[in-house]
């Protein structure tokens, strides 16, 4: 029940506070990327090379392809997005960074677009020299075998199939012992943003919550999940997004307990929770954000415990964010605030035990954030020294406290509590990890009923933060996600879509 209601000009105060939020993106000049080339360079050892290819043009049905996106690494190397390219970088070479691109279209235009001639990209990108991308395999070729060390993406199968065309038999990748994981170098380049990729990804996350605010005043009982997904894409490339960021999930009631629901297509009901977890990319750059709200504009006073419970995990959490601290830290906070909240409310009988605090907080509450949603391609470590234990156990292995924050690091935070439907199921199965009989049963004697009361509520918050000089900015601030003013913002009616209509 609520005891405060703002007014209309505290209202307005958000509205005005939100759109001077707005950020302007800066324009990206080709010696952001040329800085990325020298640091890579610099890593790399005398006498190698790195070898990069574009993404592929996909094939969605029939002879239809699905929207391109270039390879992260490759734009973030290059400030090149379109397909069909390549790239060698060769240290203390004369020609140092050579690009290959389709430089003539014989359709001239009428099919695919023809985005650069080769001088205009040596120009526009600061190659070296340009090749037409014909030329990209003859060109290779002597280098492959005439280089040490050569740098690629081991996770790329096209080029691993041409490195063994080009050698006349499989075997390239492991007779070549030079070849190195050029991945290695770039994952830990990409965790610290630059000012270029922040002002990107403060874009991204300013249109986010513009749809996350527009589908707030939108959603009413009745309409379907993918009437929201709708609105808030459609307010995504309204605002100059390039796209989606990862497929949006809009789950209402028990759907907000499938982590990556995508379906989409369930009627929301009033008394519903409706869980959204969206993110708009903005020139390459992801945003990563959830709130979840009530159908009918009012939480009922289970889903208020729930929410207001993860609302302090984040809360509490994130004042753990800061440089020297490690990024499980704060993972660690935000799950004993839930277990003890949870406990408080019946829903544990032990704050401290390990497997009941495995059943309910069953992923780490960040994943790193940048030109992919979950950046910088998941290698072994990614997360710091033995990370892969905090996933397999999750809320167990203190001791891990995974990779130590420093300044430019961007990651979502996104803690959460799911009691979904026939969820105390899932408890039984514990048994064969060992947990003794006697005390799930006794746990599901008496935490049961209380379960049984609160299932189908799902609830995540999810913030994107920065990590600065002195502590960190969660820049996805401006969204509102208290109880009131959540609520607040579903009287009023989108700006897009009238609900009278
Ligand atoms: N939207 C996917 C995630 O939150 O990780
Ligand atoms: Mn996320
Ligand atoms: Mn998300």
């Amino acid at each position: 029940m609520k005891t405060w209601k703002p007014s209309a000009l505290l209202i307005m105060i958000w509205a005005f506070l939100l759109m001077s939020f707005s950020v302007n993106a800066q324009e990206a000049s080709s010696d952001f990327f040329q800085k990325r080339r020298q640091q890579l360079i610099s890593q790399m050892e005398d006498g190698s090379m790195a070898v990069m290819m574009s993404a592929e043009r996909k094939r969605r049905n029939a002879d239809i392809t699905y929207p391109f996106r270039q390879r992260s690494s490759f734009y973030y190397l290059t400030g090149y997005k379109y397909p069909e390219s390549a790239f060698i970088i060769q240290p203390n070479q004369e020609k140092e960074f050579i690009m290959f691109l389709p430089s003539k279209d014989s359709t001239g235009g009428i099919w695919h677009q023809k985005e650069y001639g080769l001088k205009e990209a040596m120009k526009v990108f600061g190659a070296d020299t340009a090749y037409d991308i014909e030329k990209f395999e003859k060109i290779l070729r002597p280098k492959l075998w005439s280089k040490s060390i050569v740098y690629m993406d081991t996770n790329d199968q096209p080029l691993k199939d041409l490195f063994n065309t080009i050698q006349g038999k499989k075997a390239l990748l492991n007779s070549l012992n030079g070849i190195r994981n050029l991945n290695n170098l770039l994952d830990d380049m990409r965790l610290q943003k630059d000012s270029l990729e922040i002002s990107y990804m403060k874009k991204a996350i300013d249109i986010t919550s513009q749809a996350h605010l527009e589908a707030m005043k939108d959603v009413q009982p009745g309409m379907y999940e993918y009437e929201l997904e709708a609105l808030v894409e459609y307010v995504f490339l309204k605002n100059g997004a390039s796209g989606l960021a990862f497929a949006s999930i809009v789950g209402s009631g028990n759907n907000a307990n499938t982590l990556h629901y995508m379906k989409n297509d369930s009627k929301m009901r009033s008394g519903e929770l409706v869980l959204m977890d969206i993110g708009a990319e903005y020139n390459m750059y992801a945003a990563d954000l959830t709130r979840t709200i009530p159908v009918d504009g009012n939480f009922s006073r289970k889903q208020e415990r729930i929410y207001q419970l993860v609302l302090k995990a984040i809360q509490k959490a994130t004042r753990e964010l800061e440089p020297g601290k490690g990024i499980f830290e704060a993972h660690y906070k935000a799950t004993d605030v839930i277990m003890m909240g949870l406990y408080e409310l019946g829903l544990v009988t032990d704050p401290d035990s390990k497997w009941q605090r495995n059943f309910y907080t069953h992923y780490p509450a960040s994943h790193w954030l940048g030109l992919d949603v979950h950046d910088m391609g998941f290698r072994k470590g990614n997360y710091g020294e033995g990370d892969y234990k905090v996933y397999q156990e999750p809320g167990i292995k203190r001791d891990i406290k995974g990779r130590i924050l420093k300044p430019g690091m961007v990651f979502t935070f996104e803690p959460g509590i799911y009691l979904p439907e026939n969820g105390l199921d899932r408890i039984r199965a514990l048994k064969e990890k060992g947990v003794p009989a006697e005390k799930i049963e006794a746990f599901l004697d008496e935490v049961g009923p209380v379960y049984r009361k609160y299932q189908g509520i799902g609830v995540r918050i999810e913030e994107d933060v920065l990590i600065t000089e002195d502590g960190h900015e969660v820049l996805s601030k401006q969204l509102p996600r208290s109880i009131d003013a959540i609520e607040n913002i579903m009287d009023q009616s989108s700006d897009y879509l009238s609900k009278d209509q």
